[in-house]
């Protein structure tokens, strides 16, 4: 009769288990990417908000004015230009969708890595009207040398 109790208990066990990634498995689904969790699949980043529409984009009711949501791969960065509205604050959100990549304003005291499965933020205010531009600064392949983007406050 001991064999029919530990019986139970492995079944019992084994239903727990999988009550548990069932949940763990629904809650994963419903959560957006950027809110409140900073891992994102990397293979699927593009197809997960914000990542999926690159750029910058007009927020309200929020401490600044404007998202800048970046999206980097070997070797270029989404979007490859971007022009800012004088004297806005910008969230700069970003990413990598296959290596290290870095996002550095050289002249500022904006420098990321961008890490693939996390998601790098710097807030910035672009007082100044004049250009910017974005380079990588950690090595990522032939490619490096050439991985830019720019930024033009207008
Ligand atoms: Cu990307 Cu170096």
């Amino acid at each position: 009769k001991y064999e029919k109790l530990w019986l139970k208990v492995g079944i019992s066990s084994l239903v727990i288990f999988l009550t548990i990634l069932m949940i763990t498995g629904l809650h994963n689904g419903h959560t957006p990417a950027a809110s409140g969790r900073d891992y994102v699949n990397p293979d699927k980043v593009d197809q997960i908000e914000p990542f999926n529409k690159p750029g910058l984009h007009k927020v309200s009711g929020k401490d600044y004015d404007y998202e800048l949501v970046i999206l980097a791969s070997a070797f270029n960065y989404q979007p490859g230009k971007v022009e800012i509205p004088k004297g806005s604050k910008v969230k700069i959100i970003a990413t990598s969708k296959d290596t290290l990549h870095g996002f550095s304003l050289p002249g500022t005291n904006v420098n990321m890595m961008l890490e693939p499965g996390h998601i790098s933020e710097y807030y910035k205010t672009f007082n100044e009207k004049r250009e910017y531009l974005i380079i990588c600064n950690e090595y990522c392949g032939i490619g490096h040398a050439d991985m830019k983007s720019m930024i033009k406050v207008v």
